[in-house]
């Protein structure tokens, strides 16, 4: 009995040793690969030399006139860095608006320590409102619909399940820090647009997100008894 004990024993010991005992060790071998998976693709890493193109180089320079991710041309409506100190002005009329900060406070986290904070930091105004139209359509409509009830074309043709509904009463009911959060950091299958999306933008998204629900669920009772009365005679 104990010859076959030591005989396993010695079996486990060589087979621990054999998976186990070269760990560490330096090969100058290419390693073995089971799953390469993309590993080898033909592709040129940055500053990589490059016969095809005249100047010998892989990396392209930017188209002129491309304007870097967080900074806006001055006059427009994205100028937020002056919030936090003097803009840093870069040349060419175009200024860094800092419109991608990440400082812990409510206006670019919607939290206020480990809670959701509620209400706008911004003075909400029709510019702001408008703005968020626009970021609304352009960034969250092929998901969300227009009208905010989860039915975008995303929805429509990629048939995503998930797709939220934002006129829900759990969406409505949602502080607005938390919706802006959900756009910094995306949610479960949505993903985050804080990269995409200046600090400012996602606020006017917020917005105009409390204008599509307000309007989707107005009521008779909301209107003054004159207004009412309009809109009867308009029926008429
Ligand atoms: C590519 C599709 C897609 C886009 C674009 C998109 N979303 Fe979503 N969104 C989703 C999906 C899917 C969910 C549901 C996630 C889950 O809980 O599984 C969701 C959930 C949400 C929720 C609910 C979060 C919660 O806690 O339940 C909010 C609010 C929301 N989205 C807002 C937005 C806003 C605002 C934008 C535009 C900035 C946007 N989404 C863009 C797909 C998208």
């Amino acid at each position: 009995m104990l010859r076959y004990f030591f005989a396993a024993f010695f079996l486990v010991t060589c087979a621990v040793l054999a998976l186990a005992g070269f760990r560490g060790q330096k090969s100058g071998l290419p390693p073995i690969e089971i799953f390469p998976d993309m590993d080898h693709q033909p592709k040129y890493q940055p500053q990589h030399p490059n016969s095809f193109f005249s100047d010998g180089r892989s990396a392209r320079k930017p188209v002129s006139g491309s304007i870097p991710l967080g900074y806006s041309l001055s006059g427009r409506f994205l100028q937020s860095g002056a919030k936090n100190g003097a803009p840093i002005v870069s040349g060419e009329g175009v200024v860094a608006s800092a419109g991608f900060t990440n400082l812990p406070d409510y206006y670019n986290t919607g939290s206020m320590g480990k809670v959701y904070g509620d209400g706008l930091p911004l003075n909400v105004s029709a510019k702001l409102v408008d703005r968020g139209q626009e970021r609304y359509n352009i960034n969250c409509a092929i998901c969300h619909g227009r009208t905010g009830h989860g039915d975008g074309i995303v929805k429509q043709i990629g048939s995503w399940a998930t797709v939220a509904n934002l006129q829900d009463a759990r969406i409505l009911s949602m502080p607005d820090g938390q919706i802006f959060s959900t756009i910094t950091n995306g949610k479960n299958t949505m993903g985050a647009y804080g990269p995409q999306i200046a600090v400012e933008d996602r606020w006017a998204i917020v917005a105009y997100l409390r204008v599509l629900q307000r309007a989707q669920n107005g009521k008779l009772s909301d209107l003054t008894a004159e207004q009412r009365k309009e809109i009867e005679g308009e029926k008429k």
